[in-house]
């Protein structure tokens, strides 16, 4: 597994100009904790495990990899000049795992903020977490998960309890595939995203993931200030905050991705 990817990488130039360091880890607890305490925080330094022990996903829940099976990787990149927008990282994230399932055939749905799903069932999670020094933030670390080859008895191999119904690309596809390529592509998207990103061009962000959302007029259950509030997703605006109608009250709740949790 990678066995060529450092190659690879410095072989395509639009990877290459990108990616600065690679480093390929036999087991890791995490590649984000991994990445957060690297001292130099380069921009464009990618991060590949073969095996994560102690995978962390969204609001303190776990991320199950099941070693060579599946992809686990974190590229660190510069934090944005323009707060304001930060939060467009996680979707323009989602957005490059869909355009690379999307290169295999296969038709991905997104769930605000960045869960990936295939056919209802998740096959690709998204931490973004900002790395800071001194109150200060330094850079934004994109932690990607992609099950790849893992069947139905791994992810039931134990009584872990999923959020979402699990899948993954071999599941929903129907064949293996190279863990070794679709590194190569999801990187080379992720790239044509944060690109645009610097380009400001969040128009573009924000209608190729509106345009893949699957919970648009659903109904939702929001933690905020430890109460629970239901209602309907209505839309996400120009910083990709969720705009949630608040059954009871008809009130519209902006809110940011740390506020879902359903
Ligand atoms: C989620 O769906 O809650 C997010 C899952 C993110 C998992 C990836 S795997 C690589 C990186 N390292 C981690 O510990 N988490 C992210």
């Amino acid at each position: 597994m990678f066995v060529d990817l450092e190659e690879r990488i410095r072989k395509e130039e639009k990877i290459s100009s990108f990616i600065n360091n690679v480093v390929i880890l036999e087991e890791i607890d995490s590649t984000n904790s991994y990445a957060k305490q690297l001292k130099d925080q380069v921009d464009g330094t990618l991060i590949v495990a073969k095996e994560q022990t102690q995978g962390r996903g969204r609001n303190n829940r776990t991320w199950k990899s099941f070693g060579e099976k599946n992809l686990t990787f974190s590229l660190i990149v510069n934090y944005p000049e323009d707060k304001e927008v930060l939060g467009l990282f996680s979707l323009l994230s989602a957005n490059s795992v869909a355009a690379t399932i999307e290169e295999l055939g296969l038709i991905p749905e997104i769930k605000w903020p960045n869960d990936i799903l295939i056919n209802s069932r998740k096959v690709s999670g998204v931490l973004c977490e900002a790395v800071f020094d001194n109150n200060k933030p330094r850079s934004l670390i994109i932690g990607i998960g992609l099950n790849v080859n893992s069947n139905k008895d791994d992810f039931y191999s134990d009584d872990f309890v999923y959020r979402l119904e699990p899948t993954s690309l071999s599941i929903e596809g129907k064949k293996e595939y190279s863990s070794n390529d679709l590194v190569v592509i999801l990187i080379k998207n992720l790239i044509n995203w944060i690109t645009l990103f610097r380009l400001k061009k969040y128009e573009t962000i924000l209608s190729f993931w509106r345009s893949r959302w699957i919970d648009i007029g659903s109904e939702l259950v929001v933690t905020q200030d430890q109460m629970v509030l239901k209602g309907d997703a209505i839309d996400i605006n120009s910083k990709g905050e969720l705009l949630f109608l608040e059954k009871e009250t008809k009130k519209v709740h902006v809110l940011n991705s740390g506020e879902l949790s359903t």
